[in-house]
């Protein structure tokens, strides 16, 4: 039998090296460079713990995959059992029960959301929902071109990148698929767009994933409209926002939205299995499966594996049963009301937003002389070079996780996990209030990282 424990306690420590060999150098070298290149060791709830004991609070959640907390016990039963089950998975010329009952339960909690949704498709990621739900969009409108928000992420991969909206990622691939990037809240320039006649859908975030920009409360009601008018499918991308993020169960219950198509992924398996899940509306699934020659026309192998499918009943059971969707609404107000209380402290922070725990605080330039020779000294160097700063501080003093929310900006975003305490809310502002407090002092500590920081990027 092979002995995982052994093996990784034979080889722990490797794990930079390897990566730098047979992997990503550059990531690694980033890592090094931002104090990231931590050898962890465990990971339990909003923990995770190196191998000198030491804790790490993840305000990070792997990118909203933790809304119920690392290795949380409900979930990883759920998958000991499967394995201890020995059940026929992937059997493919079949209709596996697990993926019919998850399929079920997500419709019933869709539908409190969104009453028009009623049929699911399984992906194995956040993108593949995306590429998944912009074939739907084509086959259900016949139409070729869609429509996204300048600032949007949906996934890396050739179809979910020709809806990115940041050049960084879009550069250096070729010819993408033909979309066009409406700016947030211009609905004018939306319904120019839709004029046209060839839009399959517009897809877009409710609360964007890079910048935590959230748009105006009129805007994705009336985009909705405008898609109904001009006979294009609306649809909403809650990979990131989805289940309970941002205080309702879906980020769209904030606007009264009924969208026609939802993408999922990330926490639906509670962090375990790669999962994602594309639904729709009955009219259009049927679009897309028509008749029996078209059964299998859009089909992967791994989607309704029996892993994703028994964790993700069980990430829904637990979401329920600890009532974690109100815990976000009302955790994440603390941490906005704390986090406005910090805007108010500091010059440096000129914005905080989001809704729940998908939160965001924006830096701009300072106004007294002594700081902006400071600021220039690191922004004129590469721009977003100060929150990355800031994320270091939080990293080597605080240990505090937290993420540069985009590519060159000066916004830092929070996704703790859904099951943080108070306390724990406490202490990321307590970090945020030292290491500010730092920041705008000059010469001082976090601007001597930023030598640091700067010296890395010049190298690059
Ligand atoms: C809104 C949104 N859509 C799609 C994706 C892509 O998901 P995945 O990384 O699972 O492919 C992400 C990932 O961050 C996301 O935030």
């Amino acid at each position: 039998m092979m002995d995982l424990k052994e093996l990784i306690g034979k080889r722990e420590g490797e794990n930079f090296e390897l990566h730098r060999e047979y992997l990503n150098p550059f990531l690694v070298r980033v890592l090094e460079i931002i104090g990231y290149d931590v050898v962890y060791t465990r990971g339990k709830g909003a923990w995770l713990y190196d191998a000198d004991g030491n804790r790490y609070l993840d305000f990070l959640s792997g990118y909203s995959v933790f809304n119920l907390g690392r290795n949380h016990p409900k979930v990883k039963a759920a998958l000991m059992q499967v394995l201890e089950l020995d059940r026929p998975n992937l059997v493919q010329m079949d209709c596996p029960l697990l993926a019919g009952i998850l399929a079920q339960r997500l419709v019933e909690v869709v539908r409190r959301s969104f009453p028009g949704l009623d049929t699911v498709f399984f992906t194995n990621s956040g993108a593949e929902a995306v590429e998944g739900a912009l074939k739907f969009a084509r086959a259900a409108t016949g139409r070729p071109r869609f429509l996204h928000l300048e600032h949007s992420f949906h996934g890396l991969t050739l179809g979910a990148l020709s809806v990115n909206g940041d050049a960084y990622f879009r550069g250096g691939f070729g010819e993408l698929l033909p979309a066009t990037a409406i700016p947030m809240n211009d609905l004018a320039a939306l319904e120019r767009e839709l004029k046209r006649g060839d839009v399959a859908c517009f897809i877009a975030e409710p609360i964007q994933g890079k910048g935590v920009y959230v748009p105006d409360d009129d805007f994705l009601p009336a985009a909705q409209r405008l898609c109904r008018k001009y006979k294009a499918l609306f649809v909403l991308d809650e990979v990131q926002t989805g289940f309970g993020r941002t205080g309702k169960f879906f980020c769209g219950e904030h606007w009264g939205l009924d969208p026609d198509i939802v993408t999922v992924a990330k926490t639906l398996s509670g962090g375990y299995v790669p999962v994602g899940a594309i639904i729709a509306r009955r009219g259009v699934h049927r679009k897309v499966f028509r008749n029996l020659e078209r059964a299998v026309v859009h089909s992967n192998t791994f989607g309704m594996n029996e892993l994703a499918m028994a964790a993700g009943i069980a990430t829904l059971e637990a979401l329920e049963e600890e009532g974690l969707v109100a815990r976000a609404a009302e955790l994440g107000a603390r941490f906005q009301a704390g986090l406005v209380a910090l805007q108010q402290k500091y010059e440096l922070v000129v914005d905080v937003r989001g809704k729940g725990l998908m939160l965001g605080i924006e830096f701009a330039p300072p106004r007294s002389l002594k700081l902006k020779a400071a600021w220039k000294g690191v922004e004129g160097v590469k721009r977003g070079l100060f929150a990355q700063l800031i994320v270091m501080a939080l990293m080597r003093e605080y240990r505090l996780l937290t993420q540069v929310s985009a590519h060159g900006v000066n916004i830092i975003k929070f996704l703790p996990p859904l099951i943080v305490g108070e306390e724990e809310i406490d202490y990321a502002l307590e970090a945020l209030d030292g290491v500010l407090a730092e920041a705008h002092r000059f010469p001082g500590g976090i601007w001597g990282l930023g030598k640091e920081l700067v010296k890395a990027a010049l190298s690059r």
